[in-house]
């Protein structure tokens, strides 16, 4: 079995070397050339543990090669980027495109999956059109699925085998395909379903986490206006058996939580666009923090410009944000995975008025609030995350002020 892979980014080069592992031969597409001569020569840009190693193994099979020019092959798999535009409105021109391309090579027997993440119906209405424009008839012809993809930056190996899938066929063979061809690598257990149930179940899982974190932010902002600390208040709350408040912090980022919602709804009304406003609102709250504790011109060290903890995926991120709204400071950003903010942690910090830490990354928690604050000019540590121990830097000297409990910070 021949497999292409549309797309070798976070998620299709990963993919790719899943099968190209496992004795399958693997051509990967893309239309970014330096990716398609990276992947030919072994060159990886990865940050996550194990990644590198298995990405590396899988060119040393022969298995994997990159191409920018599609050729016919048995399964086509599109992992091309689903954006949303400036109105929140889905762009599916990727997946239109990768779509486009299949269609000028695609052959009697062969299998499409999609795994982008798209609007419910794309699967049936947008993509089946296009591959059908070849003059073959989906389900007849050809076979289709929607396979989303579920895993999280900075786990990616380990998710894309243990995570359950599911797989949403145009019809029953269209799934058992789906099904034989991920039980290649995955683990975990593989649903059937229609395609438009597993477009929806994938937007639902992310809008899910979406919502739930906007709670935790209502909660935070409520809690400050209380003159208490939601972090205390959660603990107590998470008691229940039946309740479970997630974190609150700086907002979401990434390329999923903040995009995936949008494509459930159509317009600005609901909870799902609110829950959006809640999050994207967080990062205001953050800048007023930093603002109220900080002289104009004053310097500001950044800890953590990723989106989440430990990983070097920064797009969307809450930091890239701030950094926007503190156009009066000068700030300086620091982050040991993100690799344009990769500098010495000492230099960032050194004659700091305030030290903001906006992701909670392994690496902090080592440090030493003496140290740190002996090369601080000023003592103001701002900690969006609930992670650092507020005694040992308060005893140390600091003025740390805490997301979600800050009220007396900010008067
Ligand atoms: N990154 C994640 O953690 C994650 C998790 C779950 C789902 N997803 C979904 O997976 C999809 C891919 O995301 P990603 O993070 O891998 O994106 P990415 O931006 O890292 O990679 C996408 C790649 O597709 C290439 N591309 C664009 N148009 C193409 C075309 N017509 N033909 C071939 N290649 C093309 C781009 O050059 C890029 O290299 C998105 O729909 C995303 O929502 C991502």
């Amino acid at each position: 079995m021949r497999i292409s892979v549309l797309g070798l980014g976070y998620i299709g080069l990963p993919t790719a070397a899943m099968f190209a592992n496992r004795g399958y031969q693997v051509v990967g597409f893309d239309i970014d050339e330096n990716k398609v001569d990276n992947v030919n020569k072994g060159i990886f840009d990865v940050e996550e543990p194990g990644l590198l190693a298995f990405l590396r193994d899988a060119f040393n099979t022969g298995n994997l090669s990159a191409g920018n020019m599609l050729e016919p092959c048995d399964v086509f798999i599109i992992c091309v980027p689903t954006p949303i535009d400036d109105v929140n409105k889905p762009d599916l021109s990727y997946v239109e495109s990768a779509g486009d391309q299949i269609t000028n090579v695609l052959q009697r027997g062969n299998l499409v999956v999609l795994e982008s993440t798209v609007p419910p119906g794309t699967t049936l209405n947008v993509l089946s059109p296009i591959l059908e424009k070849s003059g073959l008839t989906a389900g007849k012809d050809f076979d289709l699925c929607h396979c989303p993809e579920r895993v999280m930056p900075g786990k990616i190996l380990k998710e894309l085998t243990e995570n359950h899938r599911i797989v949403g066929g145009i019809d029953m063979k269209s799934c058992e395909r789906g099904r034989e061809l991920y039980s290649v690598f995955v683990e975990g257990d593989i649903y059937i379903t229609d395609p438009t149930t597993a477009e929806f179940s994938k937007l639902a899982e992310n809008t899910y986490r979406d919502v739930n974190i906007a709670l935790a932010n209502e909660f935070a902002k409520l809690c400050e206006s209380y003159g208490i600390d939601v972090w205390k208040m959660r603990v107590l709350a998470n008691n229940h058996p039946r309740v479970d408040i997630l974190k609150p912090g700086p907002g979401v980022g990434g390329h999923c939580l903040p995009v995936d919602p949008w494509f459930l709804v159509n317009g600005d009304s609901g909870l799902i666009p609110k829950a959006r406003e809640i999050n994207e609102g967080m990062i205001r709250r953050v800048e007023k923090l930093i603002k109220a504790n900080t002289r104009g011109n004053g310097v500001v060290a950044v800890l953590g410009t990723a989106y989440k903890a430990n990983t070097e995926d920064a797009r969307n991120s809450p930091a890239d944000k701030l950094v926007e709204y503190l156009s009066d400071f000068e700030v300086r950003l620091h982050d040991p995975y993100v690799k344009k903010d990769n500098g010495d942690l000492e230099d960032t910090v050194r004659n700091a008025d305030t030290v903001v830490l906006m992701v909670d990354h392994r690496d902090y928690i080592d440090m030493v609030p003496a140290d740190i604050l002996e090369l601080m000019k000023g003592n103001v540590v701002i900690d969006t995350r609930n992670y650092f121990d507020a005694t040992a830097w308060r005893d140390a000297g600091a003025r740390y002020i805490l997301l979600g409990a800050c009220e007396t910070a900010l008067n």
